[in-house]
């Protein structure tokens, strides 16, 4: 067969497969055997295997095993289910326990919950009076799917605790995951045991689910107040004595050195176990210290997860190209040989930047060694020189964007005093189309405007019709044109119709970080927020080109400022943020009026003991208070630390500012 031919039959295959899937998984009525759909996923992978051209967003390689949301109610978390952030070696231990040092300015001795991270789907499990009545999955974190019925099928899963301690009302979260034997049996219907775990747990029909034995494994709460349980390993204790099972392999180590060395053992004797484990969990035993330490954007302080060494193979540099991304740096990507590792089939493989080419001199034609962990982009480690052929040529960076032509230069970074190892395209708004299509991109993500329906392939396709240009345009889109297109139909134009309606009511920080300013993250964004509290507040500042005064919020400095000031100096992106806040209805901050605090400014002079400003400052504003950063007849209080400016006391005292220790500060808070 041709290649055009092949691609007719594949796509005809893949038609075939999304009816039956809709079938099965939607309807719960499927009109052919298990066997039949099998074999039909069988040959859309074996297609895709043998033909590395083949690809679908709808091919069983991508959707395997996944019911769709739509087949559940949804409920919302009352705490939210987290992720945790990642460590791959021992220096990302230390930082991630230095980072614990500063945040508590205070250098002790730390204990940690060490528990194997088991390779299965979260589920949180809602126990009222000792019964088990709701069951979620984890969703998007913030809302799950109710899979009570799925749930109560797993033995694991305890149905009536008749415990005494056993809290009145709590979420009990962990793992719902297959053992290895078990997926021996089933192999063929699922990618991996993770895939068939989750696959089987997100059936619409729980006789389904009840076929494929899952177990489970708790570890954590959601939901839970407890006065009585100090500690995880406690915690720990507490959920096998109440009739769950918990990993037997959990335990309680001191140091940065014992987890490191526990995890070198655990790393090769963790083929023995019966289940999968992709890496050691670590959390900070103590809970008080846990509550301290608190959340940042996606995950916990207190916890961090050290991943096994990644999976490698080797494979063939077919060509380089360079991608342009949102804050203009140039990626460049090897386009490789398709090769099977760990399971999932490769055929891109970052190069990171110009300087990782030059260091290894990597080149078209050159056989790598490729890893990839987890869900971490496939990345090249090594260049086997022995393989390489002698006429090939040492790989040109190019010295124009490759979109909008475009100088690329690597900036010069004061802090290191080393020129950055990315290169960048120097255009810094909407006049290089691959940036712009990729602020767009941002501008749309959950975190930022959240607008479901235009996800990146439509805004890539709005595109190139010229639907779209600046973001304010998916405020004016011409929705006849949309529902002639091909796969859109009344239903999904008045569903993205609506969600665009919906985005428009939006946080400030959220706004903020969907602009797309380089350095400005989601914590930034937030700290902008909060000092400057509205929308017509921040574009004074901007304005009247007082963007230093930022300076004084705890955790911005020259480089945010710098790059606020690169962003704003473009007229078109302050045109773009000025006609976005006519059109959009972005929330001023509003706080939390109940605390004991409310209406107390203070500021702060010297160094506080066992805690940092940022620290203390999230306390302040937790209980309402504010803090201010100059010395008025506003501020209230004035807190003093160590080595504190005497300068700012006697201002203070002179203003009639009452003058606190640390201690009477936190004496006001109890
Ligand atoms: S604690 C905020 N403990 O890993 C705390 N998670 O990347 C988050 N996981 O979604 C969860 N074993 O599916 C925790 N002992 C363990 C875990 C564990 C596996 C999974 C869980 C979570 C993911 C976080």
């Amino acid at each position: 067969m041709k290649e055009a031919e092949i691609r007719i039959y594949y796509k005809k295959k893949i038609n075939e497969f999304k009816k039956h899937n809709k079938l099965y998984f939607e309807k719960s009525s499927p009109i052919i055997s298990d066997d039949q759909f099998d074999q039909i996923k069988k040959e859309i992978l074996d297609l895709e295997k043998n033909f590395a051209y083949l690809k679908s967003n709808s091919s069983p390689s991508k959707t395997l095993g996944y019911a769709p949301s739509k087949n559940f109610i949804k409920s919302q978390h009352r705490v939210k289910m987290l992720s945790l952030s990642n460590a791959f070696n021992g220096e990302d231990l230390e930082n991630f326990e230095k980072k614990i040092f500063n945040y508590l300015n205070q250098k002790i001795e730390i204990e940690y919950s060490v528990e194997p991270k088991i390779d299965g789907i979260s589920a949180s499990l809602t126990y009222k009076n000792g019964l088990f009545i709701l069951g979620t999955s984890r969703g998007d974190g913030i809302t799950g799917e109710v899979i009570t019925d799925n749930l109560k099928t797993i033995n694991d899963i305890p149905k009536k605790i008749m415990d005494e301690d056993f809290p009145k009302d709590i979420d009990i979260r962990g793992e719902v995951f297959i053992k290895k034997n078990d997926f021996i049996k089933i192999k063929s219907k699922f990618a991996n045991p993770r895939n068939a775990a989750s696959g089987s747990l997100r059936q619409k029909n729980s006789e389904e689910t009840k076929k494929i034995p899952l177990n489970f494994v708790a570890y954590t709460y959601g939901y839970f107040e407890s006065e009585t349980i100090k500690k995880q390993s406690d915690f720990l204790s507490a959920l096998k004595k109440w009739g769950f099972k918990t990993s037997e392999y959990n335990k309680v180590l001191k140091s940065i050195d014992e987890l490191e060395n526990f995890h070198k053992k655990f790393e090769k004797d963790r083929f023995n176990l019966q289940y999968d484990i992709d890496g050691l969990v670590y959390k900070v035993n103590n809970f008080e210290l846990q509550k301290r330490l608190g959340f940042t954007a996606n995950s916990p302080r207190w916890a961090i997860a050290h991943k096994f060494s990644a999976d490698s193979s080797y494979s063939q540099i077919k060509d380089i190209d360079i991608q342009v991304g949102r804050t203009g740096a140039l990626t460049p990507v090897a386009r490789i040989k398709p090769v099977n590792i760990g399971g999932v089939v490769v055929s891109n493989a970052t190069l990171h930047n110009e300087d990782e080419i030059i260091r290894k001199d990597i080149r078209i034609g050159d056989t790598v060694k490729i890893e990839r962990a987890g869900d971490v982009i496939p990345h090249v480690v090594l260049v086997d020189l022995k393989k390489r052929d002698k006429k090939s040529k040492k790989f040109i960076f190019p010295n124009f964007c490759p979109s909008c032509g475009s100088q690329t230069i690597k900036e010069f970074n004061s802090t290191t005093k080393k020129y950055d190892a990315v290169r960048r395209c120097t255009n810094e708004g909407f006049e290089c189309e691959k940036i712009a299509i990729e602020k767009i991109k941002h501008f749309i993500s959950k975190e930022a405007m959240n607008i479901d329906g235009l996800g990146k392939k439509v805004i890539e396709n709005f595109w190139e019709i010229g639907l779209i240009r600046f973001p304010q345009d998916i405020y004016n889109l011409d929705y006849n044109k949309i529902s002639n297109l091909e796969g859109w139909g009344d239903l999904s134009v008045s569903n993205l119709k609506f969600s665009i309606e919906q985005s428009k009511n939006v946080s400030l920080d959220r706004f903020l970080y969907a602009i797309g300013i380089r350095h400005i993250g989601i914590e930034n964004a937030k700290l902008l927020a909060e000092y400057t509290k509205s929308i017509k507040n921040f574009l004074s500042f901007i304005n009247k080109k007082k963007l230093k005064e930022f300076l004084n919020i705890d955790g911005i400095g020259d480089t945010q400022i710098n790059s606020l000031n690169n962003f704003f100096n473009n007229k078109s992106n302050y045109n773009i943020i000025e006609k976005l806040s006519l059109i959009l209805d972005i929330s001023d901050i509003k706080l939390n009026k109940n605390g004991k605090l409310l209406n107390h400014t203070f500021m702060f002079t010297g160094k506080l003991s066992n805690m940092s400003r940022a620290e203390a400052k999230s306390l302040i504003e937790k209980n309402s208070g504010s803090v201010v950063s100059s010395v008025n007849k506003k501020l209230k209080y004035l807190i003093v630390g160590e080595k504190p400016t005497n300068r700012k006391i006697d201002q203070a005292k002179k203003l009639g500012v009452k003058v606190l220790s640390q201690k009477e500060w936190l004496n006001l808070l109890d």
